[in-house]
């Protein structure tokens, strides 16, 4: 193994810079590699658009936000030859071995090129903590924590206005952004994907909160949740490059429905991409350290086509294909723990 290459691919994350850091690190450092960084995600890739990586020019941005790299969603495969043309770059480059760092669109490319024959190893990133194979993705604790902050602020104005605030969090189709937010910040409800709700109880819950003296309540909304045998709305009627809708505007309704059914004054707040930006946690800049250094041992050891993972406390592997084999929704004893708050 000479040459390694790395990408971040989908949304941005709080700690993919440590990520890249770490594998920079233990790649020059112990093993002499050398490392590409391919710009934008798979785009990169595609098109060659690649810068060296060494100790200098990944120092000191273990704590920063967003990628050094850049990111996109392109999918090669969306494209015609595109992954032809993918095989070509990395052979052309003479990569020894790709870290894509990707959520499940990145790394369900990194699997196919796997199938072709590509030497990938891959690391988990998502906010949304939705991949199979590993207990915590790093960037999902940080994501939490803005989002707790954020309720924290919008409980001392509710209080005051004796408001109903709803307040909708990230997480595509998974509740876990929503749920720990919503626990950490005492919500009176919790709006999840996997809970089609019925605005009518969420409206009655409010109403007897209300009537045991509380004059305010907190709704935390995922933005994939759903009413019972309906849609939830969409931000834009276009899908990206893997087939994914643009989430978010149940906040909106709620706002309207909640104000109309109860009577009690009801203001919304998205959250959105404040999500994602800025300084990882302590906790998450740990783990995407230890994914990184446990990434460049997978390459050493050419355990390819498998991805790094948390497990309880150790970092361990998985395969590739068993990390994507479906998407890991929320625990259903979370959310009845969550629940015991409700109201
Ligand atoms: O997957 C991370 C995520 O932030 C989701 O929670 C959200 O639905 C989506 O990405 C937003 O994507 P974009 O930044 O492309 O609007």
């Amino acid at each position: 193994m000479a040459r390694v290459g790395v990408l971040t691919g989908g949304g941005d994350c709080p700690g993919l810079n440590a990520v890249i850091r770490a594998i920079v690190r233990k790649a020059v450092g112990a093993h002499g590699y050398d490392v590409l960084g391919f710009r934008n995600g798979w785009a990169g890739v595609l098109e060659d658009d690649a810068v060296e990586l060494d100790l200098d020019n990944t120092r000191g941005i273990l704590p920063r936000g967003g990628t050094i790299l850049g990111t996109s969603r392109t999918n090669p495969y969306a494209l015609d030859g595109g992954g032809e043309r993918a095989r070509e770059t990395l052979a052309r480059r003479e990569i020894d071995c790709l870290i894509p760092i990707g959520g499940e669109d990145t790394l369900g490319v990194a699997r196919r090129l796997a199938e072709e024959g590509v030497a990938v190893v891959g690391v988990p990133k998502t906010i949304d903590n939705d991949l199979s194979g590993t207990d915590f993705t790093f960037g999902f604790q940080t994501a939490v924590q803005i989002a707790t902050d954020a309720i924290d602020r919008l409980h001392t104005t509710a209080e005051s206005h004796n408001r109903v605030i709803v307040v909708e969090v990230m997480g595509r189709e998974a509740g876990w952004i929503a749920t720990y937010s919503g626990m950490a910040g005492g919500a009176d409800a919790i709006l999840v994907p996997e809970r089609p709700f019925d605005v009518d109880e969420v409206c009655e819950r409010i109403r007897r909160r209300h009537l045991t003296g509380r004059t305010f309540s907190i709704v935390v909304a995922a933005e994939g949740a759903v009413p019972r045998g309906g849609d939830g709305p969409r931000a834009s009627e276009q899908v990206d490059a893997f087939g994914h809708a643009r989430l978010g505007g149940v906040a909106v309704e709620l706002e309207h429905q909640i104000e109309e059914r109860t009577g009690y004054e009801t203001r919304m707040t998205i959250l959105g991409h404040v999500q994602r930006g800025g300084t990882p946690t302590a906790y998450d800049r740990v783990l995407a350290t230890r994914f990184g250094v446990a990434a460049v041992d997978a390459v050493a050891e050419e355990a390819f086509g498998e991805m790094v993972a948390l497990h309880a406390t150790e970092i361990e592997r998985v395969p590739l294909a068993d990390a994507l084999a479906q998407s890991k929704l929320l625990d259903p004893r979370l959310y009845e723990t969550a629940e015991v708050f409700f109201g």
